[in-house]
């Protein structure tokens, strides 16, 4: 069994998720809020959050030893997040490496873990997940993006769509337990935007190039880098 709470307002449904987990609420919970005063994004960011419009959810689990069961963790999200906006018949989102949701190089949805504890042994991960739904116009967004509402012409029943988030969520993330990443790394390339593109990766301080060819087994990003497979754990992808 699972608990669910619901806010109104919170500071971030991350931060929330991870004082009821430091308090010993059993896991896993959820929390959803109707609005956000300190939303965070990655990177630093500021994930803009007003009232009633959008989906700030976050999922606290226990993560059974091993940084294995942390490989791939966050690109299953993204495929799951990308599964439920498809059932509301939003066909043409798709993902960018690790864990981005896009219509047409605007971002719809986005994905913050953070991690408590140590990733070798037992360790606990909140899975936050904002997704644009019937936002319509925000002035202070400083990247380019959308929402559900404007890309299908219609206003989006958010419990429906948060039943459907958490139902594949769910599903999703006990095959991934139990089976670890690679089963998923062919829908993942399936629905990556880039794939085969060439793009540019800034991993810490430097910017390499090369061409996407696709993930591996732990959900690292495959690059062909001047005749050469190259593996990257992490960094931001643009196209060159
Ligand atoms: C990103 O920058 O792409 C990640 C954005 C994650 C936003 C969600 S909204 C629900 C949860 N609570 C937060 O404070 N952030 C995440």
């Amino acid at each position: 069994g699972w608990s669910l709470h619901l806010r109104e307002t919170v500071d971030s449904t991350n931060a929330e998720a991870m004082r009821l987990l430091m308090g010993g609420q059993s896991l896993p919970l959820v929390v959803l809020s109707e609005r956000q005063t300190a939303g965070r994004g990655r990177r630093g960011r500021n994930w803009l959050s007003p009232f009633a419009e959008n989906i700030y959810y976050s999922l606290a689990l226990r993560i059974e030893s091993s940084a294995r069961r942390l490989e791939g963790l966050s690109l299953v999200v993204g495929l799951a997040t990308l599964q439920a906006l498809r059932a509301l018949g939003l066909w043409d989102a798709g993902l960018k490496w690790p864990n981005d949701i896009q219509v047409r190089g605007k971002k719809i949805a986005g994905i913050l873990l953070e991690l408590t504890g140590d990733p070798a042994d037992v360790c606990h991960v909140v899975i936050g997940i904002g997704i644009n739904v019937n936002m319509i116009d925000a002035g202070e967004i400083d990247q380019p993006w959308t929402s559900m509402q404007l890309e299908l012409n219609r206003l989006v029943d958010r419990n429906e769509l948060v039943s459907e988030l958490n139902r594949r969520l769910f599903d999703y993330l006990s095959l991934h337990a139990d089976q670890g990443f690679s089963v998923f790394q062919e829908e993942w390339e399936a629905n990556h935007i880039w794939q085969g593109r060439d793009v540019g990766l800034i991993a810490g301080s430097h910017q390499v190039r090369g061409q996407v060819l696709g993930v591996d087994s732990q959900g690292g990003l495959r690059l062909c880098v001047n005749g050469e497979e190259r593996i990257f754990s992490g960094g931001e992808l643009s196209l060159r």
